[in-house]
C-alpha cells in the first residue's frame, strides 16, 4: 500500500504518508504554552503510527495574531524547553513534527480589543478590520521570522505556514479580501508578494523544510475556484510542499459534515499538481486514502485522527477495525470555549488522565446492546474480562439503528459495523431477544426522547438530534414549522446544509419566543452518542473498581 511507504519532504524523511492534520485543540495553557495534556494528545497519534504530526495553528507573537483561546504562541524564548519536550515526545516514535504558524488576520480573536488587521478593510462577516500599513507588515514579518527561529531551536522538523481558511496569508491571496492597489494587490502576481516574502523569511530563519497550507478554493459566492488555488500553489517559490485544504468563511469549507461527499477537496483538484502535495478532507477509510495518493504525495487526516489515533497502525497490521469518524461535527467543533473532543472516542483530549485497565480476570454481564453497553463491552474485553451482552431486541445498536436521515444514516452505520466487527473479533457473546433479569452492568439510556407526533400541523422547538431527523421525514406528509434555535445543537456546517434540505421540503423556520409549539424539548445537554459511551464506560469503571480484588 502506498500509504505505508516513506517519502521525503525537503530533506526530512517521513516514514509513511499518514499526516495528522493541524487541529486547534485548546489543550495548551491560556498563556500559549504547551503542557502534558497537549503533548499526550499529540503523542498518542504518533504512537498510533502517523508519520507526520502537524501541530494545530500556533500564533506568531503579536497581540493581533491570535485565533483561539488556548492556542500555542510561538515567539517566547522561555517556551523553548517545553516545546522541546513536545518534539522529543513525537520523535521517540520515529515520527516527525511540523509546526503550523498563523497570523489570524481579520479573523483574529482580539481578546483585549486589539486592533484587528487585514490586507484591506472589507467586510468580514459583520466587522471591518483595519487595512494594514507598512509598519503592520514589518511587524508581521518580524513575528514570522522569530517564530521560525524558535521552531528550529525547539527541534521541529518543519514549518507549515497557514495560508488557508481566511487567515492573514490567504487574505492576501484572495481577490475578494485583498482590494489593495499597491505592490501587494491588484493582480494575481501582486497578491502573491506578501505571502512570498513570509515564505522566504521563514525559510531563511529556520533552514528546515517549509510548506504552506492553502485553500484550494473558497466556497463563498465571491470566492476563487480550484484552478486559481492550483495556480497559486504552482507559482509560490521556495517551498517544500503545498497542503491543500479549502474554504474561507462559507461552509462546507474544510471540515465538511456527512451532508458532503467523501474526499470533498480532492474531487475538486483539477489535475496532479507540479509541486509536492498533501491533501486533506473527508478521507475516512484506507481505500479513500489510497485513491487520493494517486494524485498527491501525502494525505492529512483531521477528524479521523481524533476518532482513532491508531488509524495508520491498524492499516499496517490489518487486524483491528478502525473506529470511524462519522463526520458528525458535534464534539470536535465546539471550540469557541471548549477543548477538542470526539463524539466516538471518549479518550480524545483525556489521553493523559483517563484510566485504562488491563490484565483483569473474570467475567462480566452487560444488559443493553445499545451504544452504552457496546462501548462498555469493548472496554471490558480489552481489559481482559470475558463479556456477555444481553439485548432485548433482535439486533445490537439501539438508537443507532433508528436514524432516519439518509445522509446521517449512511455515515453513522459505519459505527454500527465497527461494533459488529469488533465484537466478533474480541469473542464477545451476544444474546439477542433476551431480557436480562440480572447483570453486572445495566447499560440502559437515562432518557428516551419521544418520537414526534404525526399530526397535520407540527411545530417544533426542540434541538434533539432525533427530532431534527424526524422533522425531515415528516415534512413529506405534513406541515412542519421549526424554531430557529432547534438547529443550534449542530455546527454551522451542518446547520446550513440541514436548513437547505429542510426548506426544500417546505419546512418553515421562525424566531418567535411567544409561539406555542406542539413539541417543546429544547435542552443544553442532550443524551447523545458521546454521553452514551461515557455512561457505559463510567459504569464499567465503577464495577471494576468495586470488584478489583476478585478481578485482578
Ligand atoms: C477540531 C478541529 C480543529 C481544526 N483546527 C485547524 C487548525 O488549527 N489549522 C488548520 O489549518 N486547520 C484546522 N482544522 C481543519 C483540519 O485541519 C482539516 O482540514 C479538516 O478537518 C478536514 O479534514 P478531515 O475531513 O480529515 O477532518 C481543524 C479541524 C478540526 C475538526
Ligand atoms: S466528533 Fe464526529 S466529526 Fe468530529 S472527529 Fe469525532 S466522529 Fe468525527
Amino acid at each position: 500500500m502506498k500509504s505505508l511507504t516513506g517519502e521525503y519532504i525537503g530533506e526530512t524523511w517521513i516514514k509513511n504518508r499518514f499526516v495528522m492534520a493541524p487541529m486547534i485543540s485548546n489543550l495548551a495553557d491560556p498563556s500559549g504554552l504547551t503542557n502534558n495534556n497537549h503533548i499526550s494528545y499529540l503523542e498518542e497519534r504518533a504512537l498510533g503510527g502517523f508519520g507526520l504530526i502537524i501541530t494545530e495553528y500556533s500564533y506568531v507573537f503579536m497581540d493581533s495574531a491570535k485565533g483561539s483561546r488556548n492556542e500555542m504562541v510561538i515567539g517566547v524564548s522561555d517556551h523553548i524547553p517545553k516545546l522541546k519536550r513536545l518534539t522529543e515526545s513525537i520523535h521517540r516514535h520515529q515520527s516527525k513534527i511540523f509546526l503550523q504558524i498563523v497570523h489570524a488576520g481579520g479573523k483574529a480573536l482580539s481578546p483585549k480589543n486589539e486592533r484587528i488587521i487585514a490586507p484591506s478593510a472589507v467586510d468580514y462577516m459583520g466587522h471591518k478590520p483595519a487595512e494594514m500599513a507598512e509598519e503592520d507588515m514589518e511587524q508581521v514579518r518580524k513575528a514570522f521570522e522569530s517564530a521560525a527561529r524558535i521552531a528550529r531551536t525547539a527541534n521541529f522538523d518543519g514549518i507549515e505556514i497557514h495560508g488557508a481558511h481566511g487567515y492573514l496569508i490567504q487574505e492576501f491571496l484572495s481577490p475578494a479580501l485583498n482590494t489593495r492597489s499597491d505592490r501587494y494587490g491588484g493582480s494575481f502576481q501582486k497578491r502573491l508578494t506578501f505571502p512570498q516574502e513570509i515564505i522566504d523569511l521563514v525559510r531563511e530563519s529556520s533552514a528546515i523544510p517549509v510548506g504552506i497550507r492553502l485553500s484550494l478554493y473558497e466556497d463563498d459566492s465571491d470566492g476563487y475556484d480550484a484552478s486559481y488555488g492550483l495556480a497559486v500553489a504552482e507559482s509560490l517559490r521556495n517551498i517544500d510542499y503545498v497542503h491543500f485544504s479549502a474554504g474561507r468563511f462559507a461552509p462546507p469549507g474544510s471540515s465538511a459534515s456527512f451532508y458532503s461527499n467523501e474526499m470533498h477537496i480532492l474531487k475538486k483538484l483539477p489535475r496532479k499538481p507540479k509541486v509536492k502535495t498533501m491533501i486533506v478532507g473527508s478521507m475516512t477509510t484506507p481505500e479513500s486514502i489510497e485513491e487520493a495518493l494517486k494524485a498527491v504525495d501525502f494525505v492529512a487526516l483531521g477528524r479521523p485522527a481524533l476518532a482513532d489515533p491508531f488509524f495508520p497502525s491498524k492499516v499496517l497490521t490489518g487486524n483491528r477495525e478502525i473506529r470511524p469518524c462519522i463526520r458528525c461535527n458535534q464534539a470536535c467543533r465546539d471550540l469557541s470555549y471548549g477543548e477538542v473532543r470526539c463524539t466516538v472516542n471518549t479518550l480524545t483530549g483525556f489521553e493523559l488522565t483517563r484510566r485504562r485497565f488491563t490484565g483483569l480476570k473474570g467475567e462480566i454481564t452487560i444488559a443493553g446492546g445499545g451504544i452504552s453497553g457496546l462501548e462498555a463491552a469493548l472496554k471490558a474485553r480489552e481489559s481482559g474480562l470475558k463479556v456477555t451482552i444481553y439485548e432485548r431486541e433482535g439486533a445490537i445498536g439501539g438508537d443507532l439503528r433508528k436514524i432516519t436521515d439518509p445522509f446521517k444514516k449512511k455515515e453513522f452505520d459505519r459505527l454500527l459495523i465497527y461494533y459488529e466487527k469488533e465484537i466478533k473479533r474480541l469473542g464477545i457473546d451476544v444474546c439477542l431477544s433476551t431480557e436480562a433479569e440480572r447483570a453486572d452492568i445495566f447499560a440502559i439510556p437515562p432518557v428516551n426522547y419521544k418520537d414526534l407526533p404525526e399530526i397535520a400541523e407540527l411545530s417544533i422547538d426542540s434541538n434533539i438530534y432525533k427530532h431534527q431527523d424526524q422533522a425531515l421525514a415528516l415534512a413529506d406528509q405534513c406541515t412542519v414549522i421549526m424554531s430557529e434555535r432547534s438547529l443550534d445543537s449542530m455546527d454551522r456546517n451542518r446547520q446550513v446544509a440541514y436548513r437547505k434540505i429542510a426548506e426544500s421540503k417546505g419546512i418553515k423556520f421562525v424566531r418567535d419566543p411567544d409561539m406555542e409549539f406542539n413539541v417543546k424539548n429544547y435542552t443544553k445537554n442532550q443524551h447523545d452518542i458521546k454521553s452514551a459511551m461515557e455512561q457505559g464506560i463510567s459504569k464499567l469503571e465503577y464495577y471494576i473498581i468495586s470488584n478489583l480484588p476478585e478481578l485482578s
